[in-house]
């Protein structure tokens, strides 16, 4: 158990999510934030947004889907995303279908390619005693194995992962931005989704884009914009959010040898190293807007039908009032419903995928690079509102042969 600090006090404000600092040290924000103003109105003259702070203000809203929508409003364009932008009774018919391709059953059939990749990339770099752990592993090991469970093409990964990118941050600076940036890149994915759909009609392969044509949804197979909606979702959210947890796993294991230790002698204990790092991280920092339906109130605060509301979900991870010592990462705290994969009915379909490639990663680096550390001078930035150290260098003390 090891106390990891409270840094200095800085102000939670409407573009911190955005910036680098906040990326980095989050919780001195947080904290912040849910002692002098855990229902934050702020905006910045074009938008306006209602952050909260609270465990119980978080908990209330991810569990209202009806007073607090998935829905997006008028302001943001495109198809929508299935099955993130559904509300129930919607909402619930997607999830049966899609639960399924990702249940811990099929993503159980992953483990041994999980593992034989993960040594592969290990291969690559060990004997040189180094690795830019980003570019080497963080984000080729979950995107590979992701890519290869939809049926994107493996040759295409770069492009893939730079069309990402610029979808997630392209838009500069500025909160909920819509840059043309971002619209070039989704125009690109869609166009080369809608191809591999169509190569697939023709020549059905074992993969999910193969699955999903033949699934039915309330006896139909689902229309060109639902298997868009639905593949554009998970193109996002398969490339992304496991890079960014592994690697703000690697940079605090990186600089906590105890708890770095812990891992290399008992394997056992990374179900619960993994879930204690989602908790205190919380990679991914809030859920979409919560768009309000009608006027109620939250921590005692009115809010407004059409208010947008912003969940901080490391702020509830990382809340005194349900957390022992929220700032101490400890690998045995007793088992908690962190909100690392948000929660109600828009909880990760995701998760038991996230959990497997984390928890296979964590062991079979660690059986084979023990200790390691982060090069002296070496400042870490961290990207911005789906947190990844976006250049993480990382130099091998023991290695296993
Ligand atoms: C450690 C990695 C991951 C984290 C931390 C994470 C986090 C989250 C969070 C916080 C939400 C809730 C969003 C909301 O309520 O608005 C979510 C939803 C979702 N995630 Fe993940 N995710 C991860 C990995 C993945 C992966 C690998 C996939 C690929 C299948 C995925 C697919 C989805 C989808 C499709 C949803 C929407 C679910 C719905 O609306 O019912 N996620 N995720």
């Amino acid at each position: 158990m090891t106390d990891v600090g409270t840094p200095a006090e800085p102000v939670f404000e409407f573009n911190s999510l955005m910036q680098p600092e906040f990326s980095k040290c989050p919780w001195p924000y947080y904290k912040q934030m849910r002692d002098t103003n855990p229902v934050l109105r702020a905006g910045n003259g074009v938008t306006e947004f209602v952050f909260i702070a609270r465990h119980e203000d978080i908990d209330r809203v991810l569990h209202a889907p009806r007073l607090f929508s998935s829905r997006p409003d008028e302001s943001q364009s495109g198809d929508p995303l299935i099955p993130i932008t559904f509300d129930p009774p919607e909402h619930s018919k997607w999830r049966r279908i899609l639960d399924p391709m990702f249940s811990p059953r099929e993503m159980a059939k992953l483990e041994d390619g999980i593992a034989q990749r993960a040594n592969g990339l290990i291969d690559g770099f060990v004997e040189r005693g180094e690795c830019d752990y980003a570019n080497e592993y963080a984000v080729p090991l979950p995107c590979l194995v992701f890519m290869q469970l939809m049926g994107f093409p493996l040759e295409e990964f770069e492009t893939f992962v730079d069309i990402k990118e610029r979808i997630l941050r392209g838009g500069g600076e500025s909160f909920q931005s819509q840059d043309p940036v971002q619209r070039q890149a989704r125009d690109q994915i869609d166009t080369r989704i809608a191809e591999l759909l169509d190569e697939r009609r023709r020549e059905p392969r074992d993969d999910l884009l193969t699955r999903l044509l033949n699934t039915e949804i309330e006896g139909r197979p689902l229309t060109h914009e639902e298997l868009m909606g639905t593949c554009n979702l998970l193109f996002i959210a398969g490339l992304d959010t496991v890079t960014d947890s592994l690697s703000c796993f690697y940079a605090f294991l990186a600089t906590n040898p105890v708890h770095r230790q812990r891992i290399v002698e008992d394997p056992d204990v990374i179900p619960k190293a993994v879930e204690e790092m989602l908790r205190y991280e919380s990679p991914v920092t809030m859920v979409l807007p919560r768009l309000v339906t009608e006027e109620t109130e939250l921590g005692g605060c009115p809010v407004h039908a059409g208010d947008r509301i912003v969940p901080l979900l490391g702020s509830a991870n990382n809340d005194e009032s349900v957390v022992e010592n929220p700032h101490v990462v400890d690998f045995d705290r007793p088992a908690m419903r962190h909100y690392a994969f948000g929660g109600g009915v828009h909880r990760c379909l995701g998760s038991h995928l996230a959990r497997l490639e984390l928890h296979i990663s964590l062991r079979e680096w660690h059986r084979r690079i023990p200790e390691y550390h982060i090069p002296d001078g070496v400042e870490l930035k961290y990207a911005a509102l789906l947190r990844q150290v976006e250049h993480l260098p990382l130099v091998f003390d023991k290695v296993v042969a």
